[in-house]
């Protein structure tokens, strides 16, 4: 089913992972406010406009979009904008991947008992040995590409997508174990202040910027994912209906896994800019002191882990479909290739918890250049020309028939969303960025 497919690809580590981990580094509470406004008024429209791309081209986000401009522009140059979004996908899976890596690494520690009454610094060096090994990672970052590799080649998306069904309870039913923790044992009223008391003095370009970029990172937008899973979207079914709840649902659990996380991070006096580690040194403090905390904690990393793999796989999908349909090779074939050059990338992410480290430049380290770059840059240049697009350049007649299911005034918010503000703001947010650049 579309919604369950989408809401696979949408919630993953972005929800999880990043969002808290950006969060603190970018100060809390302003930067979630310019965040959820980013999804509602440039995320909802671009969602919107992926979709009826997709429902009316009907193939790989480059052919769909190579077959609409011709039909609707006579021009196919369109489809560059498809490459564009498969070149972030690469990026952006390369690094996925090493983290999904992590958290299966955490399901088998959390499975061990490793956690039980640790104490901070113990869950910090825990991390740090994995961060400062090769080897582990290298093996966790190959087994998370060669299983969605598999996947992908076997093409049996569809039996995943309704494990969403039952997953999604689950891991819900967790974070709420886990906010009572929060809540009872973590400090918790500074954790919500810290979430949502915003200070704007602290706001840079950039920090706007990775706000925005990260609505397009956790909607699974500017990549053409959701063209690809539009392209399966029935006639009768609401474009407009469905992408509200997306959103929806993908907001409220990377806000829960905030409520979640902050408090545990003030109650042992951890730093919340701490970075890519925030998670995996705060949640094991929580499962190591409830009770039943080895089962729930596994349960927890391995859901995790599981909601990163839907989401990969929807990273993956729409470049191997491109080649095959390009090259006419088989479905594993263009998996493996795609896969091991993406595995490759990889590698630069380990090594920058490690061996290269110190080798910083622009916003850090590789990993956080390949990050910035993927989805702070490319995500929203591509989900710009794509929203630009439907609403400009696609006929009305075409855009009314895909949203035909919607009232007049839905589909007048979603127009003037498209028309203008999604396209200023994110025009107006990049060159505020290059200005200070
Ligand atoms: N949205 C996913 C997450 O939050 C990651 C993801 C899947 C993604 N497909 C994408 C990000 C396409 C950008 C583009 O974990």
């Amino acid at each position: 089913m579309f919604i369950l497919a989408v809401s696979g690809s949408a919630i993953g580590l972005g929800n999880i992972w990043k969002f808290p981990y950006i969060t603190g580094v970018n100060g809390g509470g302003a930067f979630v406010i310019i965040y959820l406004i980013c999804i509602f008024s440039i995320g909802l429209p671009i969602m919107i406009s992926e979709i009826m791309i997709g429902r009316k081209g009907k193939r790989n986000p480059i052919t769909s979009m190579e077959i609409l401009g011709i039909e609707e522009t006579g021009n196919g140059v369109w489809k560059i904008v498809g490459f564009i979004g498969l070149m972030a996908g690469f990026l952006i899976l390369s690094f996925y991947s090493v983290i999904a890596g992590w958290t299966f690494h955490y399901f088998l520690l959390t499975l061990q008992g490793l956690f039980i009454e640790t104490s901070a610094m113990e869950v910090k060096t825990v991390f740090n040995q994995l961060t400062q090994s090769i080897p582990k990672q290298l093996i966790y970052h190959s087994f998370f590409m060669i299983l969605t590799v598999s996947i992908i080649s076997k093409g049996v998306r569809n039996g995943l997508e309704k494990a969403v069904y039952f997953m999604m309870p689950a891991l819900l039913i967790i974070m709420c174990i886990l906010l009572y923790y929060s809540i009872t044992q973590g400090n918790f009223s500074e954790g919500v202040s810290f979430l949502f008391k915003p200070d704007f003095s602290i706001i840079t370009a950039s920090t706007i910027l990775v706000a925005m970029g990260h609505a397009f990172f956790t909607l699974s937008l500017g990549m053409g994912c959701v063209v690809m899973y539009g392209a399966y979207l029935q006639d009768h079914e609401s474009i407009f209906k469905t992408s509200i709840i997306i959103i929806l649902c993908d907001t409220f659990i990377a806000l829960f896994a905030g409520l979640i996380i902050f408090p545990i991070v003030f109650a042992n006096n951890l730093d919340p800019g701490a970075g890519p580690g925030l998670i995996f040194q705060t949640l094991p403090l929580a499962f190591g002191q409830i009770n039943g905390g080895i089962l729930f904690g596994a349960l927890f990393f391995a859901l995790i882990s599981f909601a990163a793999l839907t989401s990969a796989i929807s990273l993956l999908e729409p470049s191997v479909v491109w080649l095959i349909e390009k090259r006419q090779i088989r479905r594993s074939t263009a998996a493996i290739l795609m896969g091991l050059l993406i595995w490759t990338m990889g590698l630069f992410t380990i090594l920058s918890f490690n061996n290269l480290s110190s080798f910083v430049f622009w916003k850090g380290t590789i990993f956080d250049n390949i990050d910035f770059l993927a989805s702070n840059i490319l995500l929203p240049i591509s989900g710009l020309l794509f929203t630009v697009f439907a609403s400009w350049f696609m006929s009305h007649k075409s855009s009314k028939r895909e949203l035909s299911d919607t009232t007049t005034l839905q589909y007048n918010i979603w127009r003037f969303l498209a028309r203008y503000i999604a396209p200023l703001a994110v025009i107006i947010i990049l060159i505020n960025f290059i200005g200070v650049f």
